[in-house]
């Protein structure tokens, strides 16, 4: 299956960030993956400009369950798509924890990325406490059985496992780990989608570097990453992405 880098520059990017873009456009040329990189709100619309007529899709960290209305300071999937995003996280550990999005909302959202034609990064991942408990499978099972839209395709559905305990932490799973939730994911992935979850990618997430990139991207089910702090910089992420071969 062909990877899939995926960038989070999180809340994170001022104009002149604009640059990184134009720097990883110069790559996406010649690599062997797919590369996405999903600014905050304010830079898509012009991180899209950057991007034109290259392989490097702009995405969004977030929409609205709604098409429009009476919701401040929300955006909707319309709206990114009609900007020209093309993809959207959704379901994000940070999210989940600091605004309250439980997995009937994810739901919603996923919903609404795929009524505007954008392709929904589902993101799901078990607390440190919950994976003390043994309870790892359970919870990202749990996630995934609520969110994923009825019909969901793997033209429209990317999967990243962000183990929260790992996220911006420096930790990072073991390698059977990590094959163990992927392959959890996988099945459930069959479940619903029949023959068509095995082309879902399954991206990890957290604490991805260049210096451990290949032997994540080495693991079983492991189809590509979603990359926070080490994507906010061109120079960095490209050693990700060229270790994603
Ligand atoms: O969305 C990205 C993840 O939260 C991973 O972030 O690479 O900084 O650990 P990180």
């Amino acid at each position: 299956m062909r990877r899939l880098i995926a960038g989070n520059w999180k809340m994170n990017g001022l104009a002149s960030s604009l640059a990184e873009i134009a720097a990883l456009r110069e790559l996406t040329g010649k690599a062997a993956c797919d590369i996405v990189v999903c600014p905050p709100f304010t830079l898509i619309d012009r991180a899209v400009e950057r991007a034109k007529d290259s392989k490097l899709a702009i995405g969004a960290q977030d929409c609205h369950a709604q098409q429009s209305g009476a919701h401040t300071g929300d955006v909707s999937a319309e709206m990114l798509a009609n900007i020209g995003a093309r993809y959207v996280i959704l379901g994000h550990s940070e999210r989940r924890l600091s605004h309250g999005e439980d997995d009937e909302i994810v739901l919603a959202k996923a919903i609404a990325a795929h009524r505007a034609g954008l392709i929904a990064i589902l993101c799901v991942g078990e607390t440190r406490h919950e994976r003390d408990e043994g309870r790892a499978i359970e919870v990202v099972g749990g996630q995934l059985r609520e969110s994923i839209p009825e019909r969901a395709t793997s033209a429209d559905l990317v999967i990243a496992y962000e183990p929260v305990w790992a996220i911006g932490t420096g930790l990072v799973p073991t390698n059977e780990q990590i094959e163990e939730v992927h392959a959890a994911i996988r099945q459930i992935l069959e479940e619903r989608l029949g023959s068509d979850g095995r082309s879902v990618k399954i991206l990890y997430g957290g604490s991805v570097k260049a210096s451990n990139a290949q032997a994540i991207f080495g693991l079983r089910n492991v189809d590509g990453a979603l990359v926070g702090g080490a994507s906010l910089k061109a120079s960095e992420f490209a050693g990700i992405i060229s270790a994603a071969v």
